[in-house]
């Protein structure tokens, strides 16, 4: 098959500069040697034009109650984005996003559910759930989620209902930081919500087959969202909001291989990784292998 690479490179949605040159550490990690290795062919379709962030006013356009920074950048962004998303798989190919900021989700999201139902997994630190009213930041990195599935404030928005994808085809994996609104969001039971101790009980294959098969139920296929900080700092340093604890190295490659092993990924993107903050470029050269055992690399 073919995998083809869609950059969108933003930092609207982090307090950290630097997150919007992680499709470029990636390509250099190698992401085109990697997949080929996978067996699929990588098609590069390049970057979206993203301005920069210093050029534009961050509370433009925004009803004035809403704390969402860049709100209006980061919706032109997913709009373009899901236009290639929906695009790429509409010509038979699989869209692999590299972000960016996590904000970047919901115009992967978006795109995928256009033409079909999907469920999604987010294997991530953060549950990305916050709305304009329970963000503690104001960044749209910590929203996706919630934008995608028009939760809160974002039901007034173009997002709400524009996608074929609920909650109940949602799973989080490796969660151990998540605020206060966003909690009581997952306690009410309509997503699959896997922490990092349920990882620690269950082990990562188990938690990942339950994941996938949850998310693949009664839908089309699988949008994958790899956000880098999902892996513990010491593996994946160059990320703007580290959490200690994440999973090792090796629990990452495990959940990847089950991945393509469930043959219902769709779309998947590699985001938040921040070359300022990594060493030695290791955060994305770490994407480019993780992706690779998603698409199918093996010793054998
Ligand atoms: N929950 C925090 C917030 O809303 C952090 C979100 C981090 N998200 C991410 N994609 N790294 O600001
Ligand atoms: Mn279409
Ligand atoms: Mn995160
Ligand atoms: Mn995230």
């Amino acid at each position: 098959s073919t995998v083809r690479i869609i950059g969108a490179p933003t930092d609207y949605g982090a307090n950290r500069r630097g997150v919007d040159m992680g499709p470029s550490a990636i390509r250099y990690a190698g992401l085109a040697d990697q997949l080929t290795s996978a067996g699929v062919d990588p098609v590069d379709a390049g970057d979206l034009v993203v301005p920069r962030a210093e050029e534009r006013d961050p509370d433009a356009d925004a009803p004035s109650e809403w704390n969402a920074k860049f709100l209006r950048e980061t919706a032109d962004v997913c709009r373009r984005l899901a236009e290639e998303v929906d695009e790429t798989l509409a010509a038979g190919n699989v869209p692999l996003a590299l972000g960016g900021d996590h904000s970047i989700a919901i115009g992967s999201l978006v795109g995928s559910a256009r033409d079909a139902e999907i469920g999604a997994v987010w294997f991530d630190a953060h549950a990305d759930l916050n709305t304009p009213s329970t963000t503690p930041s104001g960044n749209v990195h910590g929203m996706p989620l919630a934008a995608a599935l028009g939760l809160g404030e974002f039901a007034d928005t173009e997002w709400a209902n524009a996608s074929g994808l609920s909650p109940e085809n949602v799973a989080l994996v490796g969660l151990r930081s998540v605020d206060g609104a966003e909690a009581d969001l997952l306690r009410e039971g309509d997503f699959a919500v896997y922490t990092m101790s349920d990882i620690d009980e269950r082990g990562i294959t188990a938690v990942t087959e339950e994941a996938m098969a949850t998310a693949a139920a009664g839908v089309d296929g699988v949008h994958v969202s790899l956000d880098l900080d999902w892996l513990d700092p010491n593996e994946a340093p160059g990320v703007g909001t580290p959490v200690r604890g994440g999973v090792t190295y090796r629990e990452a490659h495990s959940a990847m291989e089950i991945v393509d092993e469930t043959a219902s990924l769709r779309s998947m993107e590699l985001v938040e990784v921040n070359p300022t903050l990594d060493q030695h470029n290791e955060t994305a050269e770490l994407a480019t292998e993780l992706a690779a055992s998603a698409f199918g690399k093996r010793v054998i």
